[in-house]
């Protein structure tokens, strides 16, 4: 590998911000802690276990959706764009797009410095003719491209449906963003989970093996580690359902008991039964995310569905004109 293929720009700070919000979210009642906080060293491992559970359908079927239309969508966006992947912390499903869509160039960003940089070296072996310009930062709060990457058509590419992640307003300023940086014409390829019956969505968020709650548990484990916490892990248990008039799956760490937890000199009182709110995942209908994505100025070229209605992956256009400036 040449070195000075992959250009690496630490963009993201702080822990400041990470006390800030846990301390501000476990304040509130019910209690929260954005999911953003569970991609620390050892929750990226355990998400990338995740997407190898037998329940946890999304990953597989997006991967063999991109595979199978590789070709048709290279067709559309065309060759020497400039290719960047918010959140693109594992390179992993960009691999089935670079060979048929040779972009110039391709920007992953994301918030786990570790986890992006030697993901970009590894990319940077298996695609030698690749441009890569890695950015780590914290996509939800900033979408500047790094100062050295170069012009082209710029696609975003946004998989595993992390657009579930945000309430479907704050989806909308996301796409706003993820707009402004493409500019008129710019393309969208993102991936978004379908709603469907409630056991098959429960248990993607509940398996049997235990990783997502193991998962879910590491966030207090940092909070431990990194802020100096001291949360009996014992005393929490996971918790995932389908709230269907939302049309989302919430995860919880529930209190198994009344409990006090210190951190940084602040105590708080948790009754038994009582939840910490840590990750919302929206779900969409085909239309429903059309209709979304039209608020940002966004244009539907095309929309893909697995043969099981499982998962869906939208091609969009900026609309040329949209005023979001
Ligand atoms: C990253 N994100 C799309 C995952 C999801 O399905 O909402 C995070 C996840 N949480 C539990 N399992 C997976």
């Amino acid at each position: 590998m040449s070195t000075s293929q992959v250009q690496f720009h630490d963009l993201h700070t702080t822990r400041d911000e990470f006390v800030d919000d846990v301390l501000q979210g476990l304040a509130r009642r019910p209690a929260s802690i954005p999911p953003k906080y569970f991609y620390d060293a050892r929750g990226s491992k355990l998400f990338d276990a995740i997407t190898e559970l037998p329940e946890y359908y999304q990953t597989r079927t997006e991967i063999e959706m991109l595979k199978r239309n590789a070709a048709e969508i290279a067709r559309r966006v065309g060759t020497g764009s400039l290719l960047v992947e918010p959140g693109g912390g594992s390179c992993a499903k960009v691999h089935i797009l670079l060979e048929g869509l040779q972009p110039r160039a391709y920007v992953p960003m994301d918030i786990s410095h570790e986890h992006l940089r030697i993901a970009a070296e590894e990319l940077a072996i298996a695609f030698p003719w690749l441009e890569i310009h890695a950015a780590c930062t914290d996509y939800t709060k900033e979408m500047a491209l790094p100062p050295s990457a170069p012009r082209g058509t710029h696609v975003a590419f946004f998989p595993g449906s992390s657009i579930g992640n945000f309430d479907p307003a704050g989806a909308v300023d996301f796409l706003d963003s993820i707009a402004e940086l493409l500019g008129p014409e710019g393309y969208l390829l993102i991936g978004v989970d379908l709603k469907k019956d409630r056991a098959l969505l429960e248990a993607a968020y509940d398996d049997a093996a235990g990783v997502t709650a193991q998962f879910n548990l590491n966030l207090l484990q940092r909070i431990n580690r990194e802020l100096g916490g001291d949360f009996a892990l014992e005393h929490w248990q996971h918790k995932a359902i389908y709230n269907d008039m939302a049309g989302r799956i919430e995860m919880h760490l529930v209190s198994m008991l009344d409990q006090q937890v210190k951190i940084a000199g602040n105590t708080y009182s948790f009754a038994r039964g009582e939840t910490i709110h840590t990750e919302n995942s929206y779900k969409y209908t085909t239309d429903e995310f059309i209709e979304l994505a039209a608020r940002s100025g966004f244009v539907s070229e095309q929309v893909w569905v697995d043969d099981n209605a499982l998962f869906s992956v939208h091609l969009f256009r900026v609309q040329q004109g949209h005023a979001s400036d």
